[in-house]
Order: structure tokens, then C-alpha cells, then sequence
């Protein structure tokens, strides 16, 4: 299983193991991580499960598509690693994936 790793606003980590084919934004709500809301339940249409793709792994993520694009003009504090964590499978590819979370998350 591939892990995945939250980093809270406060530095804390919480390393998780992501089940086959889960979305990052599926992998932290059914570890209770805190500062993912996923309102729209992962139909790329509330921006509430914005994080920050650690610098190291922005590359081997990718880049947003157009959907993700228009919808991160809804999250607050949008930066150039910005990513929805509901459009992003966990692989074996990314496995020791690291992400940041937000310090809020829009309403
Ligand atoms: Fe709503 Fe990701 S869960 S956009």
C-alpha cells in the first residue's frame, strides 16, 4: 500500500496508508485527517479538499487539469503546487507522497 503523508499547518505529520485506487482526498478522510472538508465528495466542484504537493513530489503528481484549474479559483490561498486532493489517484508511483494542508479551506 502506498503511504501518503499530511503535514498540518503546525508542522505535525500523519502518515497514512492509502487503499488501492484511492484519491488523496479519500485516503485523509478515512484516516480523520484534519483540513480536508470535500464537500462536493470528490466531484472536482467545491475546492474544499485543497493541499500543497510537497515541493519533491510536484513533478511526479503532475500538473492540474482544466476542471481543477477553474475550480481552484474557489480556494483560498491558491499557490503555484496547488492540487485537489480528490483528482489525484494514489499509485505505487506515489507512494511517500507528502502534502500540506491548508491553514483553511474555502466555505
Ligand atoms: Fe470537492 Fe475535491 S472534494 S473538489
Amino acid at each position: 500500500m502506498p503511504k501518503v503523508t499530511y503535514i498540518a499547518q503546525d508542522g505535525a505529520a500523519t502518515d497514512v496508508d492509502a487503499a488501492s485506487g484511492a484519491t488523496v482526498m479519500e485516503s485523509a478522510l478515512d484516516n480523520d485527517i484534519d483540513g480536508i472538508v470535500a464537500l462536493c465528495g470528490g466531484g472536482c466542484s467545491c475546492s474544499t479538499c485543497h493541499v500543497y504537493i510537497d515541493e519533491a513530489w510536484v513533478e511526479t503528481v503532475g500538473p492540474r487539469h482544466d476542471d481543477e484549474e477553474f475550480t481552484l479559483e474557489c480556494a483560498i490561498d491558491v499557490r503555484e503546487n496547488s492540487r485537489l486532493s480528490c483528482q489525484i489517484e494514489v499509485t505505487e508511483e506515489l507512494d511517500g507522497l507528502i502534502v500540506h494542508l491548508p491553514a483553511e479551506q474555502a466555505d
